[in-house]
């Protein structure tokens, strides 16, 4: 494979944008918004900048790696030749079958097609396509350039082959890719989604404040951020959205969403990206800050 399409220029695909160029693959970064590709072509520089800044590649690198990224608003365009197109758009059920009907269209039929989503059937999602063995689940983890995860979601119908072709492609991106198969959740986010929900259903009942709460995952398993932390990071709308598929697809109350996390999202408090969540992001510095409804 030489040349890859990437739909969505939002934190996801600019990160896998960033690595499959950092690797020497001419990549297409595709979005209908100019300003969100001009977004995520600056994200993309920051974090070659910081790179460069660690030593860990040199000016030269960073340079060749923009030099490997053309941005099209125009989907057909924009896939054109390529051997895999990965789909990174907004998590949601209709655009991504639409997406997935017109690749299947705008593509010739050897065109490996995979998704980035966290949660949305893999199964569903090649069924409205004309090659169900050859679509998959590609799911990276945020920051992308960072994690070393893939997760390597099986559709129903995908083939041994296109598995195989996208395991080693993974490794040769200098990720782990791991192979599960395409049930509610995957595997991730069916283990991480329960436990950021307990995390804010602790926090619901009184039992300890967000700090506690943070601070006992940190410190007491290792975790490189506490579960409120990183539910600010991943999006409290995205956690919710993933419950929801969870407790849809399995029918087991269990998985229902904290009434708390229901309401900060109706408050359109969504964490990280919208300035407030469990933590409050409006500040400059580097030290975390409670939001004042949890002091
Ligand atoms: N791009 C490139 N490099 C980045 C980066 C980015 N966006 N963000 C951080 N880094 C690098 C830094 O340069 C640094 O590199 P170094 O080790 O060479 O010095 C390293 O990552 C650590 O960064 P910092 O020192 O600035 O900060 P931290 O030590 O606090 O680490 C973190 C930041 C890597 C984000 C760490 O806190 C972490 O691992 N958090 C958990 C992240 C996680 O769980 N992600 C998965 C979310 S779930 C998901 O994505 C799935 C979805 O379906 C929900």
């Amino acid at each position: 494979m030489k040349k890859i399409a990437v739909i969505g220029a939002g934190t996801m695909g600019n990160g896998i944008a960033h690595v499959f160029a950092m690797k020497g693959y001419s990549v297409t970064l595709i979005d209908i918004s100019e300003a969100a590709l001009e977004k995520g072509m600056s994200t993309i520089a920051k974090n070659l900048d910081r790179m460069v800044r660690k030593e860990r590649i040199t000016e030269g690198d960073k340079l060749s790696t923009l030099s490997q990224i053309a941005t099209f608003s125009d989907m057909q365009k924009g896939v054109k030749g390529a051997d895999l197109v990965v789909e990174a758009a907004t998590e949601n059920v209709d655009l991504k079958l639409k997406i997935f009907k017109n690749l299947s269209e705008i593509t010739p039929t050897a065109t490996i097609l995979a998704t980035n989503t966290s949660s949305i059937s893999i199964t569903k999602i090649a069924a409205v396509t004309n090659r169900p063995d050859k679509v998959i689940g590609m799911h990276f983890f945020n920051p992308v350039p960072v994690m070393k995860l893939v997760e390597v979601i099986r559709g129903y119908a995908t083939s041994d082959e296109v598995t195989a072709q996208i395991m080693e492609l993974s490794k040769g991106l200098g990720k782990v890719p791991v192979e599960v198969k395409d049930y509610p959740g995957f595997t991730a986010n069916r283990i991480l989604m329960p436990l950021i929900n307990e995390a804010i259903i602790t926090l619901y009942e009184g039992v300890a404040g967000v700090q506690e709460i943070d601070t006992v995952m940190k410190l007491g398993m290792g975790h490189p951020m506490g579960p409120l932390q990183l539910a600010d990071f991943v999006g409290l709308d995205v956690c919710l959205a993933i419950l929801r598929v969870l407790q849809e697809g399995f029918g087991n109350p269990k998985y229902a969403p904290c009434p708390l996390l229901v309401n900060m999202v109706a408050a359109g408090k969504l964490g990280r990206k919208s300035g407030e969540g469990f933590y409050d992001y409006s500040g400059t510095g580097k030290d975390l800050v409670i939001a004042k409804q949890f002091v």
